[in-house]
Formats: structure tokens, C-alpha cells, sequence
């Protein structure tokens, strides 16, 4: 029988923040408003304090301190400013951010602040989370030891996900990112998901709650959304409230998966409030501060401690014009621990899931899979890389059949090949069976020693 609350506890947990005292603080005043950037004087906070902002009409407005120079302090909106007025009050508030989880917070979708976005009422949880990172001692994290089933046949088989992984979802716009996502989300074996939407089309946001995610999906997920026309703070927000929510899940012993589309509009959120307070850009426009945050967030995923829970994580990166080479891509791949590349080329071909195996890797997937998969991964990418080699001969037939045993059976294969990595958005392909239908496919020919039955017919002819 479910245990009986006080009513003191079911109070608690409608209590929408908790209350901790802090010592009262001297009043500000705006002085200045450029762009995003707020000024005041008169205030002695520090760099990360929540204020408010009261207009003369009593209007309120949530801003938090993002710098300082000599005894101007710089705030940023957390929402939409309007009608903001010269000499406005601001005060620090003397909340702590957070908000109520637990396993009611399953099915939820909020905002970057923790506030409910779906109509479905308040939020209910027994616990208190507040928005402070948690800290393991990187000594003490668990080593990714075992696969993560995460229910996409190419994955499982050709780029096995570690439990407590971080890897990038590298793809320009409009190749697969989000429908791939919906069926990660789907099928994996995962205990909760964390979706974190951040910066991406409005419209696409419920579009992936209602279509992509579906009901299915959304029962053991949290969805974190934080559209593109949200203020640059609350995007940034939203993807360390993704990270937080995944870290609870995880600190409760589950396996977590957190899905953050999109590590760029992080990035750009971040260069949007340092070019706004006045740091200078290094790295095409983006200033040094935005290649220490993608750190500090990527990092905040991978094990608990040995018996403790997992993050394991996608984050999409943007790579506009299919361009590779892009600076946060670029940092992207040197803190993950792999990345899953989708291909243009094969999207247009109609080929979806469009994973570019051969641009693809898992670092941790030696450690994870036995060595007849690992060999099994290693042929798979010879032979379509001998495909690819030689396609331009072999499309205008001037390979002559038999020449090479290799590209007699990358021919042969290859739409195996094709169909192996294709997989219906309504189909889920589990661990065991994406690595029977590896096996099947690299099964050597049955009617032949050595040579292919290609070879055989060229001959026959
Ligand atoms: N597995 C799939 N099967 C069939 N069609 C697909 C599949 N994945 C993607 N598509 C097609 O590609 C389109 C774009 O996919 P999706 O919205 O996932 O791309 P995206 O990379 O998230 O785009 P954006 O950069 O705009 O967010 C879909 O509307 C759909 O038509
Ligand atoms: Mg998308």
C-alpha cells in the first residue's frame, strides 16, 4: 500500500521554491540598457545572483548578474524585456532557483527555469532539486564498462554506446537529428531520457513532443524546451537544467539518457551574453568563455560512482554547410568521447537513419564489446570503404569482376550494407539483435571457397 503523506509533506511539495535566508541587500538602479545588457548602480551582489527589476507600474522582471566593472554590475534578463524604464529599481531576491522532482516529473515538459510549459498543471515531487551542479570526484567515477542499448540497429551494432558515454550528433540542418533523437528516446533500454530542446524553432518544439516523441516516448521522459526567441539566458539555462534533472535520475541509481539538440545554440546563447557584456570574440565571433562552458557541460554527464547511476549523452552539433571543421564541432570532438556523423549525401539518397558509419566512431566501444563484435564492426567499414573506393569505377562497369576478392564482396554486399544501417522510425532493433543481423550479413558465401558468387558469374559467362 503507497505510504500516506502528512499534509505537511503534500504541501511541501507544491511549494514551488524553497526559501533560504540571506542577509537583506542595498537596492540598485538602472542606469543603462544597450542591446541586451543591463547596467545599475548601487547594488552589492555577486556574479550568478538572481534580481528583480520593479518599474515604476510595479512591473517585475527575473534578471540575474552576469559581470561587473568598478561598481557598475551587468544583468541579463531571464525572460523578454519590455517597457523597461530609466532608474527602475532592482533588488536581490532571496530565493534559492530550483524546483520540485521525482518520479512525477516523468511526462513533464518545462522551461529553462524549471516552470511547466504543457498545461498539465503545477509541478509535484517530493524532493527539492536545487540548480547547483553536483560534483563526483573524477577518481571516483565508474569507467564506462557496459553497452547501452539504445535501440537503433547501426548504432548498437557499428558505434556501441558505453552506459555513462558523451557523445556528438554531428549533422547539418534537416538530415535526421530529431527524428533520430524521437526514436532513441523510443526504444532505448535507458531507465528516464532527458530531452533538452534548446534554441531550436519554435514550432518544432511541440512538433517533437506530439509527432516524434509521442505518447510513448514522453511516459518515461522529461523534455526541457527553450526555444530560439527565449532570452540568450534562459536557452543557457535550459541546457544546465537538462544536465541537472539527468543528474538526479542518475544520483537515484537509474541509467539516464540526456539528449541536448543542440550543443551550437548553447554555444551561441553563451557568445550572445560575453559579446554583450563586452568580451572580446576570438574563435570565428565566438569569444574564449564559450570554450570553457562546453566543458563544464559536457562534463557534468558519464558515471556516478562505482553502483551509482549513468548519464549517457547525445548532443547535436551543427555543422552549417556540412562544414566539419566548425569551432564548436571542433571542440565538440576533442571533450566527447565519440560522435555520430549524419550524411547529406545519404539523406538524399532517401537512405534514413542517415549514419555515415565510416565518419563515425565510439572511442569507448573496444572496452565494451567483445572481439568478434569489434572485428565484425572492423569488417563492415573495410567493405563499405572498398565500396566507396571504387565506386566510380564500378558505376561506369569498368571493374572487371574477380580482380579482387574484397571489392567482389563490397559489390555483392553493399545494398545489404545500405539496408543494415536503414531502419523504419517506427521500428526499434534492440542490442542482440542488431549484432544477429551483423552476423548474418558478414556470413561468408555459402556456394563458394574463397571467391564470390559474383566472380563465379562473371566467370560462368
Ligand atoms: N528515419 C527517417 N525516416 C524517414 N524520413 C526521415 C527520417 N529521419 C528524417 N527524415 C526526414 O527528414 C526530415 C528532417 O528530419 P529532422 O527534423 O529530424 O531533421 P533535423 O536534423 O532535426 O533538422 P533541423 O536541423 O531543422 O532541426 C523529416 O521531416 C523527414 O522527412
Ligand atoms: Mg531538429
Amino acid at each position: 500500500m503507497a505510504e500516506r503523506r502528512s499534509i505537511s509533506s503534500r504541501l511541501r511539495s507544491y511549494a514551488p521554491r524553497a526559501v533560504t535566508p540571506v542577509e537583506p541587500q542595498a537596492e540598485g538602479r538602472i542606469t543603462r540598457s544597450v542591446g541586451l545588457t543591463l547596467e545599475a548602480v548601487g547594488l552589492n551582489v555577486s556574479v550568478g545572483r538572481q534580481c528583480e527589476i520593479i518599474n515604476n507600474d510595479n512591473r517585475r522582471i527575473e534578471a540575474e548578474v552576469v559581470g561587473f566593472s568598478g561598481d557598475k554590475v551587468f544583468l541579463m534578463p531571464i525572460k523578454r524585456v519590455e517597457g523597461l524604464q530609466p532608474g527602475a529599481r532592482v533588488v536581490p531576491v532571496a530565493t534559492q532557483m530550483g524546483m520540485r522532482i521525482g518520479p512525477q516529473l516523468l511526462g513533464r515538459v518545462v522551461n529553462g527555469i524549471g516552470q511547466p510549459l504543457d498545461g498539465k498543471g503545477p509541478l509535484i515531487g517530493d524532493e527539492f532539486l536545487d540548480f547547483t551542479p553536483s560534483e563526483i570526484n573524477p577518481l571516483q567515477r565508474h569507467p564506462i564498462s557496459e553497452p547501452l542499448d539504445v535501440g537503433v540497429r547501426a548504432i548498437n551494432a557499428l558505434i556501441t554506446v558505453g552506459r555513462g558515454q558523451r557523445l556528438g550528433l554531428m549533422a547539418g540542418s534537416g538530415v535526421g537529428k530529431s527524428v533520430l533523437m524521437g526514436m532513441m528516446t523510443r526504444f532505448t533500454t535507458a531507465d528516464v531520457v532527458v530531452v533538452g530542446l534548446v534554441g531550436e524553432r519554435g514550432r518544432e518544439v511541440k512538433e517533437f513532443i506530439d509527432h516524434i516523441l509521442g505518447e510513448e516516448g514522453l511516459r518515461r521522459a522529461v523534455v526541457v524546451a527553450s526555444p530560439a526567441d527565449d532570452a540568450p539566458l534562459m536557452r543557457l539555462r535550459a541546457s544546465q537544467l537538462s544536465s541537472r534533472i539527468a543528474e538526479y535520475y542518475r544520483d537515484q541509481g537509474l541509467n539516464v539518457l540526456l539528449l541536448m539538440d543542440s550543443l551550437t545554440r548553447f554555444a551561441q546563447a553563451q557568445r550572445e551574453i560575453a559579446l554583450a557584456i563586452g568580451e572580446p570574440p576570438a574563435t570565428k565571433g565566438y569569444p574564449p568563455s564559450v570554450f570553457a562552458k562546453i566543458p563544464q557541460l559536457v562534463e557534468r554527464a558519464g558515471n556516478a560512482a562505482e553502483g551509482g547511476g549513468s548519464i549517457t549523452a547525445f548532443y547535436t552539433v551543427l555543422t552549417e554547410g556540412d562544414d566539419l571543421q566548425d569551432p564548436i564541432a571542433d571542440s565538440a570532438r576533442a571533450i566527447l568521447d565519440g560522435h555520430v556523423v549524419l550524411s547529406r549525401r545519404l539523406a538524399e539518397e532517401g537512405v534514413y537513419p542517415a549514419i555515415d558509419v565510416e565518419g563515425s566512431i565510439s572511442r569507448a566501444m573496444q572496452n565494451i564489446v567483445d572481439d568478434e563484435h569489434l572485428k565484425m564492426m572492423q569488417r563492415f567499414k573495410q567493405l563499405l570503404a572498398r565500396y566507396q573506393q571504387n565506386r566510380d569505377l564500378i558505376s561506369i562497369g569498368a571493374y572487371t569482376p574477380g580482380t579482387d576478392p574484397d571489392t567482389d564482396m563490397a559489390i555483392e554486399r553493399f545494398p545489404h550494407l545500405r539496408a543494415f544501417i536503414q531502419q523504419g522510425i517506427r521500428q526499434g532493433v534492440h542490442m542482440p539483435e542488431s549484432i544477429a543481423n551483423l552476423k548474418a550479413l558478414l556470413k561468408p558465401p555459402a556456394n563458394s571457397k574463397g571467391s564470390s558468387p559474383l566472380a563465379a558469374q562473371h566467370r560462368a559467362k
